[in-house]
């Protein structure tokens, strides 16, 4: 999706090009989350006008463009305070092309440039509308009607400030955006404002903040000097004047500003962020009973290291290869493997209320769905509750029942998926208990949920998700044994769950040695049209997230097929020349995974075949198959999912595919 990156430095010199340098690492960190065409602004040399360059593909070819651009020893000139704006763009409105591409503009005189991400669903009567007052379009797509709504505004209301300009439009948008805002005609100053997209402000001081929160301001006519997270000059002599200086990134996630500051704040929908005279302020129109007076400033814990490549090629790569350590990060802190007990800090005080509840309904979207799928048979059996597995879309075009003592669980990596997020605001008007489980520390579903897990994966670029799944399984697995904990009749089965925990990281890490068969695998696919996976039970959820693997990565056709349904159906596709991998293990389902296993044989069909360590009698059955070391059948499915991780990876790079950012899609889908 749209990547939004915005950099203010005040009472800080910086040269043009540094500036600019700035711009492009900030777009180049949001890389991950998928685009196809990018663009910056910043000041004109004599600071009357707005220099952009926006190119299509990626950011390397706008790092080029830049270069060409501002060759000039007069970019390198320092300014003391200074606003620009990036963006990498996610198309919705329009094909990626420069036109398209962000900074929109108001005008020709570039009066005032908008950077966005997401839809503004009601573009297309506010272009109407400025069509009337002469506004003509040069672009499709939606920004430019804000950027041309801004300029309107201007025009009537001379004497209103930026930022009044800027919360006059959002009042007249309609849909979802975040949005930063720079002008000709407010030189050093940046509104930004949010309302259902991500949107956060970095602070940079080169001392301690005067404070860890920053009041929010309400109203039309509010002195924003009055709302400073930094020392005024008439303030208290407790601040040295040097403490004004100080820089700003706005930014769609922390990802990009992580290498600057830890220094944080999440803005709300509907907050208006403005910086003017170096300082920061953050207002709202109206003042709802439950709205908090401040916002907080929050310290990131994520590490720069954890959004680097190191030494693997790909960022896929790289989170394929920490799952030995993410899935013992999800767990650390929680289970004590000595006193068998798990403790989820973050959901405990609702436990009570949640063994009440009427059912469970686990929600998500792509691969934090098949998280859903891969647990739902044992949260069924420790729970002894129904549980209902949705893809958000599907659950929200359903208008699905929901009733106050339902619990529903929000799955997302992100925690800013659309599709996600509208089914968690359903959920919650009908009075469900809203349980979120996200990677992303101060995402909106993270924020929005009465109570959650945070599956502490870090930081995952890949746009396919990987290690984010296993930690997403494992989260829920602790769940239903938190849940099962007083069960008296569950005490074994749990003992074997956790031992099962215990070795996790160490079995993980045999199977990443099958990397090189899996390679050679991978050379013997990737040039076929389609890859069919099959299994059942505990591992049909590995089945659809492989399949789901191999289509983004590779673009190659491929299907999760349940094997109980071969006979429906899917075994029409199988001949000696139709690629088929199966997943065979030794559990309560064996006997009939041998029996799918002995219907593609007896068509011809050579499956690779994903089975345990040692099980010579399944192994009979082909010569190409992936050994697995042996675990509790419920977490078989973090073991299997691997070998297809690898596999969908090897085949992407044999295809010559961008592994991290494959065609048309995104790392965070925030728009329906
Ligand atoms: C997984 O490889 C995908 N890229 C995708 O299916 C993803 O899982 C889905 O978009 C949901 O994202 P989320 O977990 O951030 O909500």
């Amino acid at each position: 999706m749209c990547g939004i990156f915005a950099y203010l430095n005040y009472l800080t010199p910086k040269s043009r090009q540094e500036v600019l340098d700035l711009l492009v690492t900030g777009l180049k960190r949001l890389e991950y989350r998928g685009y196809d065409s990018t663009g910056v602004a910043i000041d004109s040399l004599d600071n009357k006008d707005i220099v952009m360059v926006k190119r299509t593909g990626k950011v390397k070819v706008l790092e080029d463009a830049i270069k060409e651009h501002f060759s000039g020893g007069e970019y390198s000139e320092p300014v003391l305070t200074h606003m620009g704006i990036a963006h990498t763009r996610w198309a919705t409105h329009g094909v990626p092309c420069e036109r398209n591409s962000h900074p929109q503009r108001s005008d020709e005189g570039n009066s005032f440039v908008v950077v966005h991400n997401g839809i503004i669903t009601n573009y297309n009567d506010v272009k109407t509308f400025l069509s009337k007052k002469g506004y003509e379009f040069e672009s499709e797509t939606d920004t430019e009607v804000f950027a041309k709504l801004v300029h309107h505004l201007w025009k009537k209301h001379p004497n209103y400030s930026f930022r009044e300009l800027v919360e006059q439009a959002i009042q007249q948008v309609e849909g979802a955006f975040a949005i930063a805002v720079k002008s000709k005609h407010f030189p050093g100053e940046c509104v930004a404002s949010r309302r259902s997209s991500p949107l956060l402000v970095g602070i940079k001081t080169k001392t301690r903040l005067a404070t860890d929160h920053i009041p929010i301001l309400y109203g039309k006519d509010v002195d924003s000097s009055k709302a400073s997270v930094l020392p005024r000059s008439d303030s208290t002599s407790e601040f040295m004047p040097e403490q004004k200086e100080v820089e700003y990134f706005f930014a769609s996630d922390a990802s990009a500003v992580i290498e600057h500051t830890n220094r944080v704040i999440y803005l709300e929908d509907d907050d208006v962020a403005a910086v003017r005279n170096g300082i920061l302020s953050i207002h709202r129109l109206k003042k709802s009973l439950d709205d908090p007076h401040a916002r907080e400033i929050t310290t990131l814990k994520m590490e720069i290291q954890q959004i680097m490549k190191g030494n693997y090629e790909y960022f896929m790569q790289k989170e394929i290869f920490e799952q030995p350590d993410s899935v013992v990060n999800t767990m650390r802190g929680r289970v004590r493997f000595d006193g068998q007990s798990i403790v989820l800090g973050g959901i405990k005080d609702y436990i009570p209320e949640i063994k009440r509840c009427r059912r469970l309904m686990l929600i998500g979207c792509g691969t934090s769905y098949h998280s859903a799928v891969a647990t739902r048979q044992l949260l069924e059996e420790l729970t002894e509750l129904p549980v209902m597995v949705e893809l958000a879309s599907d659950f929200l075009d359903r208008n699905t029942p929901i009733f106050r003592d339902d619990v529903c669980f929000f799955i997302s990596q992100s925690g800013e998926t659309a599709d996600t997020l509208m089914a968690l605001r359903y959920c919650k008007q009908r009075g469900a208990l809203i349980v979120g489980i996200t990677n992303t520390v101060g995402s909106s579903i993270c924020r929005e949920s009465h109570c959650g897990v945070h599956i502490n994966a870090g930081p995952e670029i890949g746009v396919a998700s990987t290690k984010a799944y296993t930690s997403q399984f494992i989260s829920l697995v602790m769940f239903a044994l938190v849940m099962s904990e007083d069960r008296l009749s569950l005490q074994q089965r749990r003992l074997e769950i956790l031992q099962g925990l215990s070795k996790l990281a160490e079995q993980i890490r045999e199977v990443l040695k099958l990397d090189n068969k899996v390679r050679e695998l991978a050379k013997d696919l990737y040039q076929h049209k389609s890859l069919l996976i099959m299994g059942r039970g505990y591992n049909f959820a590995t089945c659809l997230e492989g399949a789901l693997k191999v289509k983004e990565l590779t673009y190659m056709h491929s299907e999760g097929i349940m094997a109980g349904e071969l006979k429906h159906g899917p075994l029409a596709l199988v001949d000696d020349s139709m690629p088929v991998l199966m997943i065979v293990l030794r559990d309560p389902v064996y006997v009939k995974c041998m029996n799918a296993l002995q219907q593609v044989t007896s068509r011809k069909g050579c499956p690779i075949i994903i089975c345990e360590e040692g099980d010579e009698e399944t192994k009979t059955f082909s010569s190409r198959h992936l050994e697995i070391p042996r675990t509790v059948d419920c977490l078989q499915g973090i073991l299997t999912v691997i070998p297809m991780q690898l596999l969908s990876y090897h085949i992407a790079v044999l295809r010559g595919c961008d592994v991290d950012c494959p065609r048309n899609l995104a790392k965070s889908v925030t728009v329906e």
